[in-house]
């Protein structure tokens, strides 16, 4: 499907919550379907992500009831699925399901087939069938790439230095290691999102310091929980960055996730010169949230360094958009990763700002963007909901319509972002 967007005439104005979290909503599910009684998710994302993953734990036995917003869990009594497991477009679910199902001790001796879309079937998963295969874990897959087939047999825990800054590898080297025998460390390179750290303990496991890095024992209880999952920040950083780039705009965003480990982008966003307000006293779940305030102004390019990558790093297409719009260069290093998300984020935003008349330099790395002018015209999600979003953002400020193909992808995280937008004044219309 198309959405057109067209420039924004008068200031965007409103104040909402954003869905929730994408992140916490996975891990809720994959922890409510692994732990015995009843956990109550509220504030769970609706989106074709979170929806596989939540599918995929029904399927392995949990049993899954929805109303009113809420979700009920009974897990703790694993199956095997009558058939592969389908997780989409989802890099987090597949690479988090596959470490909680390496050495789950229900299903020994079973073959588990977890499965997804063409993207996903492109996207590396030998960063975690390689450090799962050293516990001791059976994993098969098409040349380091999705289809997986999963024999569960008993792991024993180890130190793992990952040389990748990457929660989803993190998680399921720690999921896998709830299941493992004695101790099993990971040591990151970086900083990457602590989720899963943070909801454990909501489920009864205890972490420990593996000083540099964290660490799980083998063989504890998981018991239900109640979780409350909090606001996208990466799904709020759509309309904050709308909000920044659209003169005279004053936005709200209530009960959005801060998590430091997710947050680089308000730094970023405050570096280019928006005003952002924070007011966040209040944690739930371990996770801490707050209300994010933004009034537009005009945006100036900056130089941004590799550490600053990981903390906003599903963030980098939109960051790229901006980058189009503000005033000089950004410049963006050590964001290699970006090539293995849902598409290769840096050549994809590179070839379709330039379609719009974005002065850009692809790097291996990174990219330079310049700002100036920014034209109408037609460009591509390349399926990937991220690129969508941004570029249905920068269209705000273009000088003629943008038509945006391949739009429908905004489902995978977040399926009311259009009427969000058009709520606070923007004009985007499906075609
Ligand atoms: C995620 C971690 C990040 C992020 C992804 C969600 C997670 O991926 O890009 O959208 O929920 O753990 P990496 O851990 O591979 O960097």
């Amino acid at each position: 499907m198309r959405l057109i967007v067209r420039p924004a005439e008068r200031a965007l104005r409103g104040r909402y919550r954003p869905p929730g979290d994408k992140s916490v909503s996975h891990r809720a599910a994959i922890l409510g379907g692994l732990a015995a009684g009843e956990t109550e998710i509220r504030g769970f994302l609706d989106s074709a992500d979170t929806r596989a993953t939540l599918d995929a734990m029904r399927q392995l036995g949990a049993d899954v009831e929805e109303s009113g917003g809420v979700i009920r869990l009974r897990g703790g009594s694993l199956r095997a699925p009558r058939g592969a497991l389908d997780l989409g477009n989802s890099g987090t679910g597949i690479r988090l399901l596959t470490g909680a199902l390496a050495g789950h001790p229900a299903l020994r001796g079973e073959r588990i087939e977890l499965v997804g879309d063409e993207s996903l079937s492109r996207r590396p998963m030998a960063r975690i069938i390689e450090p799962l295969v050293a516990m001791g874990a059976r994993i098969d897959s098409r040349a380091g790439c999705a289809p997986l087939l999963v024999e569960p047999a008993a792991l024993s825990g180890r130190r793992h230095a990952l040389n990748i800054a990457s929660a989803q590898v993190k998680s399921a080297v720690l999921l896998a290691g709830l299941f493992a025998e004695g101790e099993t460390v990971v040591v990151e390179p970086g900083v990457s999102r602590d989720h899963t750290e943070r909801m454990l303990p909501a489920f009864g496991a205890t972490l420990h310091d593996g000083a540099p890095g964290v660490a799980v024992r083998g063989g504890q209880a998981l018991s239900g929980a109640r979780i409350e999952v909090p606001g996208d920040l990466s799904s709020a950083a759509f309309a904050l960055a709308a909000g920044a780039l659209v003169d005279g705009s004053g936005i709200e965003l209530d009960g959005v996730g801060l998590n430091p480990t997710r947050s680089g982008f308000v730094d970023i966003l405050r570096t280019m010169g928006a005003t952002i307000g924070i007011e966040g006293d209040q944690t739930d779940g371990g996770e801490p949230l707050g209300r994010l305030s933004v009034t537009g102004g005009a945006l100036t390019g900056i130089d941004i360094a590799p550490e600053q990558v990981p903390p906003a790093i599903d963030e980098f297409p939109l960051i790229m958009a901006l980058a189009a719009a503000a005033g000089g260069a950004t410049r963006i290093r050590g964001a290699s990763e970006l090539r293995v998300k849902e598409s290769d984020r840096i050549a994809v935003m590179c070839r379709e700002l330039a379609r719009l008349g974005v002065e850009v330099v692809e790097l291996d790395d990174g990219a330079i963007v310049t700002g100036g002018p920014v034209h109408g015209g037609e460009v591509d999600s390349h399926g990937d909901h991220r690129v969508a979003m941004s570029l249905a953002v920068l269209a705000l400020v273009a000088k003629a319509p943008v038509a945006i193909d391949n739009a429908e992808w905004i489902r995978t995280s977040y399926p009311g972002f259009v009427d969000d937008m058009t709520a606070l004044g923007a004009q985007m219309d499906w075609e």
